[in-house]
C-alpha cells in the first residue's frame, strides 16, 4: 500500500494502472476510520483493480470551526486498518496541497442541498462538492463510494458530478450500525460514557417509528421520533424530516413517495449525530 500526500504523485502512481486498463474506485474520507469506512473499501476493492481512500479532513466543509478543531485525527491507526484489508493507494494531503489558494467556486447544487444539513449548516455542502470534485479531478476514478447515513450528501454528490459531468459513477453502499443499534460515525467516539449508552435510542425511535408510522400520518410520525428523543435529557434534534428519496423534498402523504427517508439530526451531549430510516419502497 502507497500512502501519497502530493497530488502529482497520485496522479503517476494512478496512471500506471489506468495505463494497464485497470479501473480505479475512490473512498473519500475524513479519516478516524471505522467498519462504515472498511465496508465501503471492501466494496470498493471488490469493484476495481485499485482502490484509492483519501483521508483529509476538508475545512471548507466545517460551519462549525469548533467542529474542525475537535473532528477526531487518528492517520496512523487509519492507514494500519487499510493496510489490512488491502488498499492500493491512501492519498492523504494536507490542506495547502488540496487548497493551494482560496476555493470560491460555489455550486448549483439545486433543491436537494436547501433542505435538512443544508438549512442548517450553511456552506456545508459546497464545501463538500469543492472536496469532492478536486478529488475528482486529482483520481479520475471510473467508480466513487459514499455511505448512506450522509443520505443526504449522496444526492448533492450526484448535482455536482451532473454539474462538473466527470463521469464518475457515484455508488451508495448502506449504513454500518453497532451491535447496539447505533449508525457507526467518527464522531461516536467524541461521546461520554453515558451519551455512548443513550445513542442507541436514536435507531430504536426510528425502528419504532417504522411501526408507529403504519397506521398514523406523516405528521404524526416526525412528532413521535421528536417527542420521544427530546423526552431523553441527552438529547436535542435539530430535524427530523420525512422526504422524497430522489426530490429530499418534505412529503406530506405516505402515498406521494415511492420511497419515503426519515433524516434525523440531534444533538446527544454536544456531539451532532444523524441517520436515517426508509419506511416503504412501493
Ligand atoms: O462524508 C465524509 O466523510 C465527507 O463529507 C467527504 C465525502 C469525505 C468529503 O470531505
Amino acid at each position: 500500500m502507497k500512502v501519497i500526500a502530493k497530488i502529482d504523485e497520485l496522479k503517476k502512481a494512478i496512471s500506471e494502472y489506468r495505463n494497464n486498463g485497470k479501473s480505479i474506485g475512490l473512498v473519500p474520507t475524513m479519516g478516524a476510520l471505522h467498519d462504515g469506512h472498511i465496508s465501503l473499501v471492501k466494496r470498493c476493492l471488490n469493484e476495481n483493480e485499485c482502490c484509492v481512500v483519501s483521508i483529509f479532513v476538508n475545512p471548507t466543509q466545517f460551519n462549525d470551526k469548533n467542529d474542525l478543531k475537535h473532528y477526531p485525527r487518528t492517520p496512523k491507526e487509519d492507514c494500519k486498518l487499510l493496510q489490512s484489508v488491502g488498499c492500493t493507494i491512501v492519498f492523504a494531503p494536507d490542506v495547502d496541497e488540496m487548497y493551494p489558494e482560496e476555493d470560491t467556486r460555489i455550486f448549483d447544487l439545486g433543491s436537494v442541498a436547501e433542505v435538512m444539513e443544508g438549512k442548517f449548516r450553511p456552506g456545508h455542502f459546497n464545501g463538500v462538492a469543492q472536496i469532492v470534485s478536486k478529488l475528482f479531478y486529482a483520481v479520475e476514478p471510473n467508480k466513487a463510494y459514499f455511505g448512506e447515513k450522509d443520505f443526504q450528501q449522496i444526492a448533492v454528490i450526484r448535482a455536482m458530478e451532473r454539474e462538473i459531468n466527470t463521469g464518475v459513477e457515484i455508488i451508495d453502499v448502506p449504513i454500518v450500525r453497532e451491535k447496539d443499534g447505533l449508525a457507526m460515525s467518527s464522531r461516536n467516539r467524541r461521546l461520554t460514557e453515558n451519551q455512548r449508552k443513550n445513542a442507541p435510542k436514536i435507531w430504536e425511535t426510528l425502528s419504532k417509528s417504522y411501526t408507529f408510522a403504519q397506521n398514523h400520518s406523516v405528521k404524526e410520525t416526525i412528532n413521535f421520533v421528536i417527542d420521544t428523543l427530546n423526552a431523553i435529557p441527552e438529547f436535542k434534534v435539530e430535524y427530523y424530516e420525512i422526504v422524497d428519496a430522489d426530490s429530499l423534498q418534505p412529503i406530506s402523504d405516505w402515498n406521494s413517495s415511492k420511497r419515503a427517508v426519515g433524516c434525523i439530526a440531534t444533538f446527544c451531549g454536544e456531539i451532532r449525530l444523524i441517520d436515517n430510516i426508509t419506511y416503504c419502497v412501493k
